[in-house]
Order: structure tokens, then sequence, then C-alpha cells
């Protein structure tokens, strides 16, 4: 088995900055109930002409610069979205071409908020296994499309962004030690986007009015202890397996969709708040893009430092959830 390790990452947020108080003047609500509750102040949004190949593309190319290694190097590419350009082809697919990765196979995977989990074990599974030698892992949302914006238990949470890493064969040091993901697809009704599926196509007047083209987190809200128990599960489940204890790790990189969840992982994993890297004040919740942008973030600002251990975990719709433990 060839050791793997993330060679570079970049990010990625529109320019458009919605805050609380712009959200004050289209909904029946205020700025200290939603920071209150979800530890979120702002969020950013897509402009009309970005896709969200557009995004990753932004992140990416910021991703390979950090790699040093050419768009045309790199030989997999995995997009994690819930939002892609379009059903057909992947998202995945429009950012190959816009990247000109010319030598590149590339495909989407759909975890919702684990999204970058999932699409980080599959890339690695191909260069451990020796069938690639590098692989471009990138999350990209662009959220605020799917929102109904009279919703105000919903729109509130959500922001775009997106967020890359390189990934690649690597010497002693500096490697992933594993990830782990999990699926509960049962309580796929707790976090839903039908439209578009299936299940609700052609698309109808009725489908519109319906608002079935539109995020509905009914069963999300309810089932707030069920993410706190299953971030708290995947966070021990990556220290077990490596044989280490959360005093070993520097920091946790953690999806992030609300701070009275994190509050509640941290209670339950018995650890600091300070030891979660938060940056759902400025960004809320923008699903897979939330971990590798944070991960950027905390890489750039030097909270991550060589030789340190990194703790990804990720909970959200499907159910799914997961975690990367990473020595740097
Ligand atoms: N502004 C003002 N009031 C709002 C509001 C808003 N944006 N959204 C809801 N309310 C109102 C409700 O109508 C309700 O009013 P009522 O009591 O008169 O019926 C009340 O606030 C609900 O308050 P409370 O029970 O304190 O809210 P909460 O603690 O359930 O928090 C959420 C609501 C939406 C913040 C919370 O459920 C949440 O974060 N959900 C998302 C979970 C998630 O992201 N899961 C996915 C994990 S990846």
């Amino acid at each position: 088995m060839k050791r793997v390790g993330i060679v570079g990452t970049g990010s990625y947020l529109p320019e458009t900055v919605l805050s609380n108080f712009d959200l004050e003047k289209i909904l029946d609500t205020n700025d200290e109930w939603i920071t209150t509750r979800t530890g979120i102040r702002e969020r950013r949004v897509a402009g009309k002409d970005e896709a969200a190949s557009d995004l990753a593309k932004r992140a990416s190319e910021k991703a390979l610069a950090d790699a040093g290694i050419a768009a045309e190097e790199i030989e997999l590419i995995v997009m994690a979205t819930v939002t892609p350009d379009t059903q057909c082809p992947a998202g995945a697919n429009w950012l190959e071409a816009k990247l000109g990765a010319v030598n590149a196979v590339s495909f989407d995977v759909t975890a919702a908020c684990t999204g970058f989990i999932f699409a980080l074990s599959i890339a690695e599974q191909y260069i451990k296994n020796g069938i690639y030698r590098n692989a471009l892992v990138v999350a990209s949302e662009i959220m605020t499309r799917t929102l109904d914006w009279t919703n105000r238990e919903t729109c509130i949470l959500w922001g775009d962004g997106s967020g890359a890493a390189v990934i690649a064969e690597v010497g002693d040091g500096h490697r992933i030690l594993s990830t782990h993901i999990h699926t509960d697809g049962a309580s796929g009704d707790n976090l839903l986007l039908p439209g578009g599926g299936s299940k609700t196509t052609p698309i109808s007047f009725e489908s519109v009015e319906k608002k079935l083209h539109n995020l509905d987190m009914i069963g999300a809200n309810q089932s707030v202890k069920v993410a706190v128990r299953r971030f708290a599960e995947a966070c021990e489940e990556a220290l077990l397996h490596n044989d280490l204890t959360l005093d070993d790790v520097k920091v946790i990189i953690p999806h992030q969709a609300n701070i009275r969840i994190l509050q509640g992982v941290a209670k339950r994993l018995n650890c600091s708040m300070d030891k979660l890297y938060l940056t759902i004040e400025k960004y809320g919740n923008i699903s897979s893009a939330t971990v590798p942008i944070a991960l950027d973030e905390a890489v750039r600002d030097g909270t991550i430092q060589p030789g340190d251990l990194v703790l990804l975990t990720a909970f959200g719709g499907g159910l799914t959830w997961g975690s990367s433990l990473i020595r740097w």
C-alpha cells in the first residue's frame, strides 16, 4: 500500500456577503436570534453567472499552485457536491474542462455535508492501490440556489463556497492516517432536496408550488442530538483506530451547521471549544465545502503546523458521517 498525503489546499468564497442584518430586511428575523441560535453572522452568495464548477475552479487552482502540480498532471478529480452545475454531466467534468486537466478522469460524489470526507476516502484508495499517483479532491456548493427564501428556519443557515485539496503518494511523515465513512439511508428524509430526482421529475408547476425544489430540513432540525452523537462517534472511531487520544490532536476541523451542535460535540468529547476550528460565524453551512474551506484557512493562518495531528469530521444529510485523521 502506498502512503497518501495532502500536498496542497485551496479555497474560494464568492465576494457577495449576506449578513443577518440583510436578512432582517426580507424576513421576520433578527441578528440576535440567528447569532444566538446558530452562531452565524454572515454567509457568502455566488454571483448569478457562477456555477459550482466555477467556484471549484478557483479553489482548485489555489490547491494545485500550493502543491506545485500542473492541472495536466492531475490523474483523478473527485468532486463532492449536492449542487452540481447540471444533473448530467457531473460537476467534476465541467471542472476538468475549465482547469484543462486533460489527463484526469473525473466524477462526482453525493454525500451532503460529509461529501468531502467521502470524496477524500475514495480518492485515497486509488492512490493507496497504485492506480493513480495523485488526485484533486474538491467540494463545491451553491446552497443558496436550493433555498426557499421565505422559510426563515432554513434559509438563514446556508452559504456558498468551495474548498480543495491535492492528495498524492508521499514518503514518511505528512500523511492521511485513516478515513472512516458511514451511512444511514433509512433516515434520508431528514434532510431532503427532492427536486430534479426521478421521483419528482418532470418538473411541474405543482412540484414548484409544493417547494419540492427547495431544501427541506424539517427532520434535520429535529435530529440535532443524532448529529452530536454521530460527530463524536466519528472522532472516537478515528482515534481508536490509530491508538491515539484527543490530547494528541492539535485541531479538529468539523463540518459546521450550527455552533450549538459543535458545543454539544465538544461536551461529549470532553474537550474545550478551542480545539475546534470555526468558520461558521462568517460563512454559515456550506455543506460539503465547509470542511475543506476550514482546513485551508487553518493551514493559511498557521493553526496547522508540520507534524500536527488534524482530525476532520462531518455529519450531514443522507444521513452520512465520517472522519479523517491526518498527520500534517
Ligand atoms: N428568526 C426568528 N425566529 C425564528 C427563526 C428565525 N430565523 N426561525 C425560527 N424561528 C422561530 C420559530 O418559528 C419558533 O417560533 P415559535 O416558538 O413561536 O413556534 C422558534 O423560533 C423556534 O425557536 P427555538 O426552538 O429556540 O429554535 P431552535 O432551538 O429549534 O433552533 C434552528 C432553530 C433552525 C436554528 C435549529 O433547529 C437548527 O440549527 N437546525 C439545523 C440543524 C442542522 O443544520 N442539521 C444539519 C446538520 S448537517
